[in-house]
């Protein structure tokens, strides 16, 4: 069986920088509580006229760019993403069109919040595997504050926006996804949600008025669950591989909180500086969380050729999801 290699990465991110102390202006916070409790100093905000399909094409250029490949090439788009430009059609057709990647090339998004890059990875990797595409753009990427009421302090400090995006090709060699330990519990659905848009709670006058178009969170829940499913899938993911934590060169976690990657570092007992950490510059960016730090990580020289790398997210679901990466494009299949 051929495996999925990634030969391309790149990211994007708005201008516009939003500091604690800039939220300390309108929000009963302060710089040292958003430190202490989550290791976030600032974040990136899109604009008005910024949507999800703007940094997800621009990070999609860079992966093929890096790549060396053309849009002609792609014959398969997955965009992971909760905050899509509008609820259909897909914006990864909207990416397809804004790169001009030809018809007939397959779109079509993946919805798994927080969580979206690795269960997209899994999906994109198996289809791959699979024969059934060949040159796959894959990409992450939210404005997850759209749905940010910016008078709660219990969500506004928490997030930002951005996209990252891979590209995978064909090899002979074991580079690319190696294992993978998805799971859900749709039984804590409701610990973290925006009630007012879809089909259950149409949007209203009143309910705009009520706010509950907005997210709403109950972070210490989730904390806890986030710790427990993304280390314990972490150690299932390694053992699958047939790899030690000990043979993880580095650990790309999902960038919610320092206080949640730290205490999975103990349980993966990980030293610290195996676990890449970018959260402080730009908060929680939903499902491009992994993928940015994963292209920074690789940027800064942090991973190498035959690396093992871990993937680890959580988020809204409940999902969570764990995958070994091996870094490496040699033995691609020849186009
Ligand atoms: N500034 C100042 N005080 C605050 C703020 C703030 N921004 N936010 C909350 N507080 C207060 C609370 O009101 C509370 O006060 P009280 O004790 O008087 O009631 C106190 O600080 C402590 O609140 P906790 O909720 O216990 O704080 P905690 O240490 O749990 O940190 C946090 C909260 C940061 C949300 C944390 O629980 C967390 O990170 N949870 C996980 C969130 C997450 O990972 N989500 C992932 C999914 S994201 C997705 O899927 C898109």
């Amino acid at each position: 069986m051929n495996y999925a290699a990634i030969t391309g990465w790149g990211m994007a991110l708005p201008e516009r920088i939003v500091t604690n102390d800039d939220l300390e202006q309108f929000v009963d916070t302060s710089d040292e509580w958003i430190q202490t409790r989550t290791g976030i100093r600032e974040r990136r905000v899109a604009q008005p006229g910024e949507r999800t399909s703007t940094f997800a094409t621009k990070a999609g250029q860079h992966a093929l760019a890096q790549a060396g490949l053309s849009p002609k090439d792609i014959d398969l788009i997955v965009l992971a993403t909760c905050t899509p430009d509008r609820p259909f059609p897909a914006t990864a057709c909207t990416v397809q069109a804004n790169l001009g990647i030809p018809a007939g090339a397959v779109a079509f998004d993946v919805a798994a919040a927080c969580s979206g890059f690795v269960y997209g990875l899994q999906v994109v990797t198996s289809m791959l595997r699979a024969g059934v595409a060949r040159n796959v753009l894959f990409i992450a990427a939210d404005i997850f504050t759209h749905y940010i009421n910016w008078q709660d302090r219990n969500t506004c400090v928490l997030f930002g926006d951005g996209a990252g995006a891979v590209v995978l090709q064909p090899s002979q060699e074991a580079y690319g996804q190696l294992s993978c330990v998805l799971g859900s519990a749709g039984e804590h659905e409701d610990l973290m949600a925006v009630e007012a848009g879809g089909t259950r709670l149409p949007t209203t006058p009143e309910l705009l008025e009520e706010g509950r178009q907005y997210v709403y969170m109950q972070g210490r829940e989730i904390f806890k669950y986030a710790v427990r499913d993304m280390a314990a899938s972490s150690l299932q993911a390694v053992e699958q591989a047939g790899l030690q934590p000990s043979d993880i060169a580095l650990v790309i976690p999902h960038q919610a909180n320092l206080r949640i990657i730290e205490a999975i570092a103990k349980r993966l007992k990980m030293p610290r500086e195996n676990i890449f950490v970018n959260l402080e510059r730009y908060g929680n960016t939903s499902a491009a969380s992994v993928p940015i730090a994963l292209v920074e990580a690789v940027e800064q020289g942090r991973i190498k050729d035959g690396d093992h790398v871990l993937l680890t997210a959580f988020g809204g679901g409940l999902t969570w999801g764990s995958a070994v990466v091996r870094w490496g494009r040699e033995g691609l299949i020849a186009r």
